[in-house]
């Protein structure tokens, strides 16, 4: 059991993220102004899903090897730093024996992550500031190395069950139904006090683990042969006292809502002022938006934001 890395993690992870900012968008962008028309949600600099590739018909009876992945968060930009705070991004890797290729299927941001993190704001054709969220979220079939090594993403691949080309079928009914319940990315778990209120949060994160663990839940309840005993996950956590449903009909609430944002827009901001913006926005959490697209208020309390890593039982079978 590893401990919370709450202000501690998150104000490296703060510092981290400021400098990736910065160096996506200060120089590319002149001061913050509200857009005139409808902005789009693409992020240039991010690429959705490389190697996606079509999802492959195994023989029934062929030998799946399924994998839990994880790799040092932002990995990509950042090398293995993330790590060092326990935060990590993880997938299900799939091994087919028979003609050993690999795969994976991951839950990501189609947008990007500074899109996932703040929405936009626009003017309507009517002259009155809207609300675009680009955390549209699915999952990603690719073919690319799951095993560690120079040419892999992930660091660190654990195998978790053996599965026939029957039941890796069976996962994919479930991971298709996965994809059509799931569209939205949800960075944190919405809580008042961990772990008392583990099970009954506010709001539930829907991120890359929740996925991960998820799928591994999928395959013990199908009675397929698991082979590990623990696998790992975190959780980012955000504390409130209980949230509040916003009514946006009112005037007063809605706008309060829209400054909110724009006050913590970073695209085109620059160092100092990206950092203060990321804090503020993490310690002074005010809205939130629920999955119906109804807003809340949020009373932040003690101690704000956290990240708890833990590991989870399998209830390995034989
Ligand atoms: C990333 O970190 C690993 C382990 O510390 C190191 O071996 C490697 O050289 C680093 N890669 C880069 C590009 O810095
Ligand atoms: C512009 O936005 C306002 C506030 O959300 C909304 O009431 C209005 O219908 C929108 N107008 C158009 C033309 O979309
Ligand atoms: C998830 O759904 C999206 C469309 O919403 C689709 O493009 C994608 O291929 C699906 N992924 C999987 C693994 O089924
Ligand atoms: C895509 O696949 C190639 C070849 O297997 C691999 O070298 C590359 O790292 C993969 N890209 C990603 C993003 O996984
Ligand atoms: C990989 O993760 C597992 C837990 O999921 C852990 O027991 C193992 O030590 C890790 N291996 C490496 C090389 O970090």
């Amino acid at each position: 059991m590893q401990t919370i890395f709450s202000l501690h993690s998150f104000t490296i992870f703060l510092i981290i993220l400021c400098f990736i900012s910065c160096a996506t968008f200060s120089p590319k962008h002149e001061k913050v102004q509200t857009k005139v028309e409808k902005p789009s949600c693409v992020d240039p600099n991010y690429v959705y899903c490389p190697n996606r590739t079509a999802i492959p018909s195994f023989g029934e009876s062929d030998q799946i090897d399924i994998y839990y992945l994880t790799a040092p968060l932002l990995k990509h930009m950042l090398n293995n730093t993330l790590s060092h705070v326990n935060l990590y991004h993880s997938a299900i890797g799939f091994h087919h024996l028979a003609s050993d290729k690999t795969y994976v299927i991951e839950y990501a941001v189609n947008n990007g992550f500074i899109n996932l993190l703040e929405p936009m704001i626009y003017l309507n054709a009517s002259g009155q500031k809207e609300i675009l969220h680009c955390d549209y979220a699915t999952l990603c079939f690719s073919h690319q190395p799951i095993f560690p090594g120079p040419e892999t993403y992930y660091t660190n691949a654990t195998k978790v069950a053996e599965a026939t080309g029957t039941e890796f079928n069976t996962l994919l009914e479930w991971s298709k139904k996965y994809n059509l319940t799931h569209q939205a990315y949800r960075l944190f778990l919405v809580l008042k006090q961990w772990p008392n209120d583990k099970e009954t949060p506010f709001f539930d994160s829907v991120d890359c683990m929740d996925f991960t663990n998820s799928f591994v839940d999928a395959c013990i309840e199908s009675g397929i042969h698991i082979v590990t005993e623990k696998v790992r996950r975190d959780y980012s956590l955000l504390f409130t006292l209980k949230p509040e449903l916003v009514d946006i009909s009112n005037p007063v609430n809605y706008n309060e809502i829209v400054k909110f944002y724009e006050e913590l827009d970073i695209r085109g901001s620059d160092t100092w002022q990206i950092l203060k913006k990321i804090v503020k926005m993490l310690y002074n959490f005010k809205f939130m938006r629920d999955m119906k697209g109804n807003y809340y208020r949020l009373t932040p309390i003690m101690p704000f934001v956290g990240n708890h890593y833990e590991m989870i039982d399998t209830h390995m079978s034989n």
